[in-house]
C-alpha cells in the first residue's frame, strides 16, 4: 500500500513513524512533513493546505490512503476533493469538520443531541454580547466560533476580563472571521481529559485516555500553547467513566448525526471537563491531538494502517485494539519565545545520543535537516517515553532530554505530575 501522511508536526512524525511499521505498507510519503518524518518517509515539498497539488500528487503516485494530521485541510474540504475522484483518505468530510472548525456547530449539536456541556449563548454583535455577560457571574468563558490556533477561547475571571475579551474577538478583530460571531460559555470546574476514539459512521473504538498540558508553564501557569506534553492512559479515566463517555457523548453524537445522513468518519478527539465523575464536552477536534499522539501511538500493538483502512471503508467492528499495558509520557521541547514570536534555525545537538534507549522515542516537529538537524517551529521535539509507572515513564523522558541541547530550549518540568497525585489520592 502506498500512504501519504499530511502535515508537518511531532503529530505527523508520530502518526508516520506508526505506519512505516505496518507490514501492509510498501511506501510511506509526508506532505510536506519535518527533519523526522524524513527518517520514516520520504518528503514532499507540498503544504498541508494546498489541497489542488496534494491531490494531484496522490492522483499521480497513486495513493491508496492518505492521511490527513491537521484540522485546517479537513475543515477546508479535503476529503470531499479526494473522494470525489475515488481516492481513500482517513477524516470527516467538510460539513462534519465544522465539529472543529465551527464552535457554534458543535454546540448547537451537542444541545440538540441532549450532550452535556456547558450552558452557552451565541452573539453576532459586541454591544448584545456585553448587555448579556452584565447579567451573568464570572468566570464566563468567550470563545470565537472558528479556527484560531488555539488562542480564540478566552478563560474570563471578571466580567472586566470578559469584556476586554469580546473587544478583542469582535471590536480589534484578531482572530478574523473566525470571530465574526461568538460564544459566550459558563466555565465548568474539574479535571480536563481527552478522550480521541476511530469511528466509521457506526462503530466507535475508543484510544487509551490522555491528558494534555496546555499551558506554558509549569503548575499550568501562563498563556495557553497547543501542548506541552502529555501521558496515557490518564488515571482518571477507568473502565466505569469510560463507558458513560461513550453512551453519553459519542454515542449521542454519532447516532444524531446519523439519523440526519451525516456519516462520520475518521478520528474524532472529544477535550472533556469531569466534574463528580460526570464528563461535560469543552471542544471537539476532528484529528488526532498534538502532543497526545505522542504519548499514546508508542503504546499501541494493533496495525494503525490496518484500523485505518477499516474506518475508511466502514468495517471498524473488525477491529480490537491492543496496547502495551505500561504508561507513555510525551514532553515538549520548545524555542525561545514560543507560544509567541520564535527563534528559528538552532542547531540541535545530541540526537545521536538517544538513538540506543530502549523504550525512548524522539519525534520530530519544528526541525528541518540540513547540514544537522535545526529547529524551525516553536514546538520543536517530543521525547517520548513508555514504562511500568508514569514515574518511571516521566524519569526516562526526563533523563533523555538531559542529552538534547539547542539554544534557548525550554520545556515543562512537571508533565505527569498531575497523574502521579491523582493516583496517590
Ligand atoms: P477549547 O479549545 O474549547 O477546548 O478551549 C481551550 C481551553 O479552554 C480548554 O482546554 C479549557 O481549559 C478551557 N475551557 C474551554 N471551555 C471551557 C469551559 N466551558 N469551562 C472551563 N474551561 C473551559
Ligand atoms: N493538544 C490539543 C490539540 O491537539 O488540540
Amino acid at each position: 500500500m502506498r500512504v501519504l501522511v499530511i502535515g508537518s508536526g511531532g503529530r505527523e512524525h508520530c502518526l508516520a513513524w506508526k505506519l512505516a511499521q505496518s507490514p501492509s505498507v510498501d511506501k510511506l510519503y509526508c506532505a510536506p512533513g519535518n527533519g523526522g518524518t524524513g527518517l520514516v518517509a520520504e518528503n514532499i515539498d507540498i503544504a498541508a493546505t494546498d489541497i489542488d497539488k496534494l491531490l494531484e500528487f496522490a492522483l499521480s503516485q497513486k495513493i491508496d490512503l492518505t492521511v490527513v494530521g491537521p484540522e485546517l485541510p479537513l475543515v477546508e474540504g479535503i476529503v470531499d476533493r479526494f473522494k470525489a475522484k475515488g481516492l481513500k483518505i482517513f477524516g470527516p468530510v467538510k460539513d462534519l469538520a465544522r465539529l472543529e472548525g465551527s464552535k457554534i456547530f458543535a454546540k448547537e449539536l451537542l444541545q440538540k443531541y441532549g450532550i452535556p456541556t456547558a450552558d452557552f449563548k451565541v452573539f453576532d454583535s459586541a454591544e448584545a454580547a456585553k448587555t448579556y455577560i452584565q447579567k451573568k457571574q464570572a468566570p464566563l468563558v468567550v470563545k470565537a466560533d472558528g479556527l484560531a490556533a488555539g488562542k480564540g477561547v478566552i478563560v474570563c475571571l471578571t466580567i472586566k476580563e470578559a469584556v476586554e475579551a469580546i473587544d478583542l474577538i469582535m471590536v480589534r478583530k484578531e482572530f478574523g472571521a473566525a470571530g465574526r460571531q461568538i460564544i459566550i460559555e459558563d466555565c465548568l470546574k474539574g479535571e480536563e481529559v481527552s478522550i480521541i476514539a476511530f469511528i466509521d459512521g457506526e462503530t466507535i473504538v475508543p484510544l487509551v485516555a490522555s491528558q494534555d498540558h496546555k499551558r506554558i508553564f509549569d503548575a499550568d501557569q501562563g498563556p495557553n500553547t497547543g501542548g506541552m506534553g502529555a501521558y496515557s492512559p490518564a488515571p482518571l479515566i477507568g473502565q466505569k467513566l469510560l463507558t458513560i463517555i461513550i453512551d453519553k457523548i459519542f454515542k449521542p453524537l454519532i447516532e444524531g448525526l446519523n439519523s440526519e445522513e451525516r456519516i462520520y468518519q475518521g478520528i474524532l478527539y472529544a477535550g472533556l471537563m469531569i466534574e463528580n465523575d460526570q464528563p461535560y464536552v469543552l471542544e471537539f477536534n476532528v484529528r488526532f491531538g498534538d502532543p497526545e499522539t505522542q504519548a499514546i501511538l508508542p503504546k499501541l500493538k494493533s496495525d494503525l494502517a490496518e484500523v485505518m483502512l477499516k474506518t475508511v471503508d466502514r468495517k471498524l467492528k473488525e477491529v480490537v485494539l491492543e496496547w502495551d499495558q505500561r504508561f507513555c509520557l510525551s514532553v515538549v521541547l520548545a524555542s525561545g519565545g514560543y507560544p509567541g514570536d520564535y527563534q528559528k534555525n538552532k542547531e540541535i545537538k545530541g540526537l545521536d545520543k538517544l538513538g540506543g534507549l530502549k523504550d525512548v522515542f524522539v519525534f520530530h516537529a519544528g526541525t528541518k535537516k540540513d547540514t544537522g538537524f535545526f529547529t524551525s517551529g516553536g514546538r520543536v521535539l517530543n521525547i517520548s517515553a513508555l514504562g511500568d509507572t508514569i514515574k518511571e515513564a516521566q524519569n526516562k523522558a526526563y533523563k533523555a532530554i538531559g542529552d538534547i541541547q539547542f539554544e534557548n530550549m525550554f520545556y515543562r518540568k512537571d508533565i505527569g505530575d498531575k497523574a502521579l497525585k491523582s493516583a496517590a489520592a
